[in-house]
């Protein structure tokens, strides 16, 4: 007993002095479910050479997996500090695989792996978390005690500005420690926010880029593209560099995760989903996403909302005649900071005007679903779930029904919650729940 605490003492201080950032998991360019499945796994360390290797325990005992590559991310007020990325290869689907990393061939770092489940599977989401705040880290445990398979952050990664001095301080810390082991057991899956982009006068803003390792399959921006992060040459240089091919195009993407299809889309105002070549990728993704039973879309600006907070943030509504003509299910977003569901709906627009103006339009709604006894949805479900951890907006339309839109069916803002997706086959179960467990809101969707 006393030499394995000492064996597990030991190892705790080589990982303390081995990472900047202690190794978490990503999902990689791995959008589509394997027989072999994959997960990345990435750490930050000092800008100095040392032999990192990673090791995935198999049947017959460890396996040595392909040297790890890495990328130097240079930009004040962090020192130089290096990226690594390994792969976690050949994976046996739904499994729970031990794993170890490495450094001058002293083992600093054990941990277990999810790999991607093929068929039922919990998905937890939450949006507008990292601030460093109490309610983030509560919202954290929570999210710990519901044993996720995965994680989706639905944009504002990271408070301020999402910068890499940020992340260090309020992201990893937070998700990933030995209290809140979370981000090395599954992978974490985002997308950027308005708080995630290239910031002026922040040289180490947009991090998401060199720190999320996301599939790069989204619409194939370059930099510069009207769609694209508008980073500012001779400011931003050093985490496009750190960014390699993520930078710009892993802002928006698609992946499956058991029988669902999930479609990731950077809905930041610089980008025009109703430009022909964002709107040719999205019906093309979801057109190739026929053999999903589910198909949620993701992104951080809500289409149908009722906060006063942000309420005219309506420029993402004219994309829902597209998602209704592919059967989406659900739409998951943040932005706004509390909890909100609507009924199915379906929207057809009829005046699009600037943006941060009221997009106007014919609505259908589903009157007679309940998600109770009528579990069949006629029209999209949306859900702002934006309650992570950031401090909440207008508190006070929790109880005043009198301020929601028609189709708003909950409203909580006067608790922190999270959202779990449990899907089996044709059942998906979604409820909201506050960092003591308790659950705010629950419905059952089926086919
Ligand atoms: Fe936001």
């Amino acid at each position: 007993m006393r030499s394995l605490l000492l064996a597990f003492l030991t190892l705790l201080l080589r990982a303390q002095g081995a990472f900047l950032v202690q190794p978490y998991l990503q999902l990689g360019d791995a959008p589509r479910a394997a027989r072999a499945e994959r997960l990345d796994l990435l750490w930050h360390a000092e800008d100095r050479e040392a032999a990192w290797t990673v090791e995935v325990r198999g049947p017959k005992g460890w396996i040595l997996q392909a040297a790890p590559v890495f990328h130097r991310l240079d930009a004040p007020p962090l020192p130089a500090h290096r990226i690594y990325r390994a792969t976690l290869g050949n994976l046996v689907p739904g499994t729970v695989v031990p794993y170890r990393v490495k450094r001058d061939a002293a083992v600093v770092f054990e941990a277990e792996a999810q790999a991607r489940k093929p068929g039922a599977h919990r998905m937890v989401v939450f949006g507008d978390a990292a601030d460093g705040s109490k309610g983030q880290a509560a919202i954290a445990q929570a999210v710990l005690a519901a044993r996720p398979d995965a994680v989706f952050i639905t944009g504002d990664l990271v408070y301020g500005r999402g910068r890499a001095a940020e992340y260090r301080t309020v992201f990893f810390p937070f998700y990933n420690s030995e209290t809140v082991p979370l981000l090395r057991r599954v992978p974490f899956l985002g997308v950027p926010g308005n708080h995630d982009v290239p910031f002026a006068n922040y040289p180490d803003a947009a991090a998401y880029f060199a720190y999320w390792a996301q599939p790069l399959n989204g619409p194939a921006l370059k930099a510069g593209d009207k769609n694209a992060a508008p980073v500012i040459p001779g400011l931003h240089d050093a985490v496009v560099a750190a960014s390699g091919a993520a930078f710009p195009r892993m802002a928006s993407f698609s992946f499956d995760y058991g029988n669902v299809h999930w479609t990731v889309l950077d809905s930041n105002a610089y980008t025009d989903w109703e430009s022909p070549a964002l709107k040719a990728w999205l019906e093309a993704d979801l057109a190739a996403a026929k053999h999903a039973t589910w198909r949620i879309v993701a992104l951080h600006h809500p289409l149908f909302q009722s906060s006063r907070t942000h309420f005219d943030d309506q420029w993402m509504r004219p994309i829902s005649p597209v998602l209704e003509k592919y059967g989406v299910d659900l739409v998951l977003a943040g932005h706004v900071h509390n909890y909100q569901r609507s009924a199915p709906l379906r929207f057809r627009p009829t005046r699009i005007g600037r943006r941060g103006r009221p997009v106007e339009g014919e609505f259908t709604v589903d009157e007679a679903f309940d998600g109770q006894k009528v579990t069949r949805a006629r029209g999209i479900i949306h859900i702002v779930t934006g309650g992570g951890g950031a401090e909440l907006y207008d508190l006070w339309q929790t109880e005043a029904r009198v301020s929601w839109q028609p189709w708003t069916r909950i409203l909580r803002s006067d608790t922190h919650s999270f959202t779990v997706l449990d899907v089996e086959g044709p059942t998906l179960k979604l409820r909201q729940l506050d960092a003591q467990g308790r659950e705010l809101d629950a419905i059952t969707l089926t086919k």
